[in-house]
């Protein structure tokens, strides 16, 4: 038996843009996906998952799409589930040379689905490095997000960045531009979330995006100028001037919603951080629905995004400095 953890995070800046060529900012999170893997001695797959919304489910399936099992739990999350781990399991199958290599695969993760903390690649990642460990055969972490990558744009239909399954390969403060992905320095920020509870569809989104970038000349200027704003977000970073991170994060915001992806609920937290104090506010991830990142070392944020009726969750998130862990070993 091999377990493997890896941490969610939150973008700083510059999602949906990056997905273009321009660079952005991640920050991997002390919340964590482990996956737990033991081989098995035919060719099937096990999988069962704790806090994705399929609490306490367990599914055996040989991974087929007509195999699924019919389950109460919405279609599109087990659908989810399904894909991220049954192409994780293909890429540790490749990097073992075993093609018909069975696992019992179970999950546990802090990270809602979908919602802009960065669960699918945790989990990726996490899955491959406890798979192909089961099997002695230890991946170097390049390898491991490189292979985490393509999971995910497989799974994406072509759609993904690198900058999900860096990060949550390499923790910290990733930088990545196109197929440039670096770790950064960067200082422990008083990162706070809140969550509307609910999830954003990353597919559509990006999708959304595309559209619109093609059709209108202004937002394609829209994508451009987040790269621009990235670039000043990094020497704030480097500086540690919370402060201008701040209004650099405001500003992202309203150009994500310009972009199209933010929503009433997304919004309505953004609000309430900035106006319980936080020195900026924006979206994480592929937005829709989901989470926002606000800056506040007080414990005023917090506090505000609590008594918001739309914030199901409000927390900190410290910046975590370990990607991928192996628990067994530790
Ligand atoms: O919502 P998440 O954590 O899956 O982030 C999506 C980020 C995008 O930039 C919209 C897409 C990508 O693959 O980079």
């Amino acid at each position: 038996m091999t377990v493997s953890s890896a941490p969610g995070k939150v973008y700083l800046f510059g999602e949906h843009a990056v997905v273009y060529g321009e660079p952005a900012i991640p920050i991997a999170i002390e919340r964590r996906a482990t996956v737990t893997v033991t081989p098995r001695d035919d060719d099937r797959i096990r999988l069962r998952a704790e806090d994705l919304s399929l609490n306490g489910i367990t599914i055996e399936y040989d991974g087929t799409s007509d195999a699924r099992p019919n389950v109460a739990v919405p279609r599109r999350l087990l659908d989810a589930a399904f894909g991220y781990v049954n192409e994780a399991i293909e890429q540790a199958r490749d990097a073992l040379d075993r093609s018909a290599a069975g696992f019992d695969v179970a999950i546990e993760s802090e990270l809602p689905l979908g919602a802009g903390l960065g669960s699918s690649a945790a989990v990726v990642v996490a899955a491959i490095d406890a798979a192909t460990r089961a099997h002695g055969v230890d991946l170097d972490r390049t390898e491991l997000a490189e292979r985490a990558y393509q999971t995910e744009r497989t799974v994406q239909d072509g759609e993904a960045s690198r900058a999900d399954t860096f990060c949550s390969t390499m923790g910290g403060a990733v930088r990545v531009e196109g197929t440039d992905c670096q770790r950064i320095g960067a200082p422990d920020l008083p990162i706070v979330i809140g969550w509307d509870g609910g999830a954003g569809e990353t597919g559509e989104l990006v999708a959304g995006v595309r559209k619109r970038r093609e059709q209108y000349g202004c937002i394609a200027e829209t994508v451009g100028t987040i790269g621009n704003l990235v670039r000043e977000g990094e020497t704030a970073l480097a500086a540690d001037d919370w402060e201008e991170l701040g209004t650099l994060m405001d500003t992202n915001h309203g150009l994500l919603s310009a972009l199209g992806v933010s929503s009433p609920s997304l919004d309505e937290m953004v609000w309430a951080a900035r106006d319980a104090g936080a020195a900026g506010a924006k979206l994480t991830g592929a937005g829709g629905g989901g989470c926002i990142l606000a800056l506040d070392d007080s414990d005023r944020t917090v506090t505000g995004l609590s008594t918001t009726p739309v914030c199901a969750e409000a927390f900190r998130a410290d910046l975590a400095e370990t990607g991928v862990r192996r628990e067994d070993e530790a």
